[in-house]
Parts: structure tokens; sequence; C-alpha cells
């Protein structure tokens, strides 16, 4: 009877499953937009290209085959074109985040990156955008110049740095791990007012690697609702639970202590706002809020702009003529290192900012595209109505190799953001469409630490390149991990973000 029973559901299933495969193949509202089969019967495809780090790949290879719309899931439209930026992440876009961002919920709080719904989201992001305007970033520099300068010196130590006429080679370093530190450190510092002090001690040397595990799953869990709903999201954190309830464990004992010194901050973090705010409906942080809040600031703000930091690094020791140019352009600009700081002169570098425009361009850091999902009466984008409950999205990447924006899209070559160079994009060295070049998103949920990011960027880079002559490491590196046809930066993986390949590389004190 038990038997009967059982082969009686199977049936079932594979009915349900046959007649689901069906109507999403040929009946579907999206069954018009081409894409690969297996996308269209089951969001698993994704998860499957975002558990393997490689989904961003994935879409530009489609875009290649099926041109700018593709159909990568069952309710799921990749777009590529800058006027689709507009309509999906634009003010006027009726769509939302999708429900699923809140598996990046921290503590059961929601966060700025995390909430859905556009009053809570419009409420935490009016209280944290003063934050990141030009007036507020001023000092906030010196604090960061403290890191930079402790970064830089450690970064030299077995260089001999006194002798400057025979500098020798120092000892092979992580590049790309000393630069995931410094920005934990900067970032902490000025989220929480404490820095986690990753550079100088190993404590919290694990919360990178915290990270990676993160963004995986939760790059996941976004890509297939199912994966939450059945709880696997958080089987695949069972092993990050511990470590990630240190780190908030410790953020929220700062909180407190911040909130408990009785609203007096002496220093200017992020918490002050967050502590006094209030909307007209009444809604105001609570502790466990800011605490949370301040976690995801600090995931935000460091893994991004350090990932970025490492490709820049890669890719100018893959392009040594490059990276002899730039170090001229600083060591002809600045008598001294301590003058590399925020003004005119740095700003008066344009190769400096060219090669960092081109590294977020050959590797944005939201690499796979972040999914909107159509709201009710639908949505227009590129000139097509979208129905409701469809997920939408622009991946960065293939976005910006597009050989029609970029011409040798896939090639490392900062000229063409430079005026007036021949290989300028567009006129003047801005690509003619301003949607073309989106490493920061745009929008109500776009970026809002693009220029802290710009900034902390532009000075270590400077200031790295202006104390030291740079190479790679002796022994194996991306050159020789890689398949044959495949680049380099390839190797890179992404998931919620995508992550730097780890730069070995040596440091001597600069020979002129
Ligand atoms: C190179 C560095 C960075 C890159 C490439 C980058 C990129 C992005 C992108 C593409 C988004 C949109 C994500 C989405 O739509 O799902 C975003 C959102 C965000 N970023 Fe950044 N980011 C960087 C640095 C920072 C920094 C330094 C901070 C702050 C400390 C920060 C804080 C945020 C926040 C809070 C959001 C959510 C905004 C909202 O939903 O209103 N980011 N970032």
């Amino acid at each position: 009877m038990a038997m009967n029973w059982f082969l009686g559901a199977i049936i079932g299933l594979l009915i349900y499953g046959f007649g689901l495969s069906i109507y999403r193949l040929w009946f579907h509202p999206l069954s018009k937009y081409p894409g690969p089969r297996l996308a269209a019967l089951t969001r698993w495809y994704v998860a499957w290209y975002i558990y393997r780090g490689v989904f961003y790949r994935h879409v530009r290879d489609l875009h290649n085959q099926y041109g700018d719309v593709v159909r990568t899931g069952p309710d799921l439209i990749h777009f590529n074109s800058p006027a689709t930026m507009v309509d999906i992440y634009g003010a006027q876009a009726n769509v939302l985040k999708t429900d699923e961002f809140q598996v990046l919920n921290i503590a059961g709080s929601s966060t700025i990156f995390s909430a859905v719904k556009k009053n809570v989201h419009a409420f935490k992001r009016r209280t944290l955008l003063p934050l990141f305007n030009d007036r507020s970033l001023q000092p906030y520099s010196d604090r960061i110049l403290r890191y930079i300068e402790r970064y830089t010196s450690l970064l030299g130590q077995g260089t001999n740095l006194s002798n400057t006429s025979k500098g020798n080679w120092g000892p092979p370093i992580r590049l790309g791990e000393e630069t995931f530190c410094l920005l934990y450190d900067i970032t902490s510092d000025i989220a929480l007012g404490q820095s986690l002090e990753m550079l100088t001690s190993p404590d919290w040397r694990f919360v990178p690697s915290l990270m990676l595990r993160i963004s995986r799953r939760s790059g996941m869990g976004i890509a297939q609702p199912l994966l939450c709903k059945l709880g696997i999201g958080a089987l695949m954190f069972v092993t990050s639970f511990a470590q990630m309830r240190s780190l908030v464990t410790h953020i929220l004992h700062h909180v407190e202590r911040r909130l408990s010194s009785s609203g007096t901050f002496t220093q200017k973090e992020m918490v002050s706002p967050m502590a006094t705010a209030q909307d007209k409906n009444g809604f105001k942080y609570t502790t466990g809020d800011i605490a949370s809040e301040i976690t995801l600031l600090i995931f935000a703000g460091a893994d991004t702009t350090a990932s970025a930091m490492t490709n820049a690094y890669a890719y100018l020791l893959h392009h040594p003529s490059i990276l002899s140019r730039l170090t001229d352009e600083i060591r002809s600009t600045f008598a001294n290192v301590d003058e590399i700081r925020t003004g005119s002169k740095l700003t008066s570098c344009h190769l400096l900012y060219a090669c960092l425009d081109e590294t977020l361009r050959l590797m944005p850091v939201a690499a796979n595209g972040s999914f909107r999902r159509v709201q009710r009466g639908g949505t227009k984008v590129g000139g097509d109505l979208i129905p409701a409950g469809t997920d939408i999205s622009v991946s960065a990447y293939s976005l910006h190799r597009k050989a029609s924006l970029f011409p040798s899209p896939d090639d490392f070559i900062p000229d063409r953001w430079l005026p007036g160079s021949e290989n300028a994009v567009g006129r003047n060295g801005v690509p003619s469409d301003p949607h073309a070049f989106v490493p920061f998103s745009m929008g109500p949920r776009g970026c809002i630490g693009m220029k802290l990011s710009r900034m902390t960027m532009s000075i270590m880079l400077a200031r790295v390149v202006f104390l030291y002559d740079l190479r790679w490491a002796p022994g194996p590196r991306c050159c020789h991990l890689k398949k044959p046809g495949q680049r380099c930066d390839e190797l890179n993986k992404a998931y919620l973000f995508a992550h730097a390949n780890e730069v070995k590389a040596q440091l001597r004190p600069r020979q002129t």
C-alpha cells in the first residue's frame, strides 16, 4: 500500500515537472526571449554557474550568442545595453530589489543593501548618504592616510628602504591579502570608529575569507530562491556561523559603547547619524539595526575596494610599460610621499585615474548583475513591457566588454580614458553614453561609497608606485594557472560580488 502511494507521488511529480517544463518552454510570457533551454526550465541553472563563480563569463557568452536580451532563468532576463541600465536601475523603473536580498539581513535586521521596501530603504539611504559627500569625506582623509602609511611601510619590510641607490627586491608578498587587511582596517575605523587592526594583528584576518563564503552563499540564494526557502542556504553557512557571530558581537559591543557615551561622539563615525535618525512614521534604528548596518558597510566598503585594487595591481604587473608610465606620472608630480593626498595635484594624475577606471571596466565588482523584480503593472525595458514577477538585470561585466562601446574590449588600455588620446572612448575620453560604464551601478540603489573608494584607491596606488618598484614574485602565478585560450582575469570568481585572485609580488625601493 505504502509502495503504491510512493509510486503515485513519483508519477504525480513527474507529470507536474513535465507540464511545468512544457509551460516554461513554450507558453510562459518570457518564452519569446532567446536563451538556453535548460536556463528556461530551472533557476538551478544560474545557481550552478554562480556556485562555480563563473556566471559573469557565461552571461557574456550568452549575449554574444543570443544578442542583447537573453532569458537566463524561467523568470529571469539579462539585458546588455546602456539604455536598459536606466530602464532597470533608474528612479522611474517599476521594480524592487528581489525579496531574496534579505538573505543578506544581519542578525535579523535589514540593511541599506538588503532592504526591499522602498520606504524602509529610502529612510536608511537618507540617513547614510550625507556621510559620503565631499565635505563629510574630508575629515576621514587623515585617518585613511594613517592606515595607508602603515600599509606602505609594512609592504616595504625587507626591502631595505634606506638603501635607495642599490635596493634589492624584497621577499614575495601576498599583495591582495595585505590590501584586503588595509581596506578592512580603514572601513572599520570609519564606520565603527574602531579599526579591526588586521594589518598588524592576526585576530580578524579570517574576515575576508568569511566574506567570500557569505558572498557565495548569498549570490546563490538570490539566484535560486528555493535555496533559502528549503533552508539549504543556512546549511551552507553552518561552517561560518561562529566567525560571523564573533564579528557581529564585536561590532555590537562597540556600537553599544559608542551609544552609551550619551551622544558625545568624539570621532566622526557612522554610528552617530543612525543613533539620532527618525522618520515621519517614527521609524528608528535599534542598537542591533545599527550594528547590522555597520557590519554591512564594512563588508560593502572593504571587500569591493580591495578587490578592485588587487585587480589594478594585477593588470599593471601584466603591463609593465603602463606601470612604468604611471610610475613616471606620480614621481614627476609629487616631490615627496607626504604630498600624496586628496587635492588638485592628485586629480591632475590622469593616468592614475585611467588605470583605476580601466580596472573597474574590465572587472566590475557586481559582475553578475544585481537582480530587480518587476512590480505589478510591469515595466518597460528597451521598449518591451516586462511582466510583473520577472527578475531583470544588466551584467556590468558584459556591458563593459561590448566591442561597440569599448573597442578591443578585453584589453587593458587605460589610454582610452585619457582626453585626446587616439584610443579615447567618445568625446574627451568619456564614453559617449554615460550608462556604458557603470561599476558603481546607478539610480536609487547605486553605490553610496563611490567617492570614498576612489579617494582611497587613488592615494594608495599613487603612494605605492611613488615609493616602490613592483614585479611579479617568482613561482607560479595566474598566467601559469589559466587554461589554454583563457585570459588571466577570467580566473576571478564572482558570486554576489567579484573577488580578485591573489597577486604575489616583490617590491624594492624606487631606483630613480
Ligand atoms: C571599488 C569600490 C566599490 C564598488 C565597485 C562598489 C559597487 C557597488 C555597486 C555595483 C552597488 C549596487 C549593488 C546592487 O545594486 O545590488 C553598490 C551598492 C552599495 N555600496 Fe558600493 N562599491 C564600492 C565601494 C563601496 C564603499 C567604499 C562603500 C561604503 C563604505 C560602499 C557602500 C555601498 C552601499 C551601502 C551600497 C547599497 C546602496 C543602496 O542600496 O542604497 N561601496 N556598490
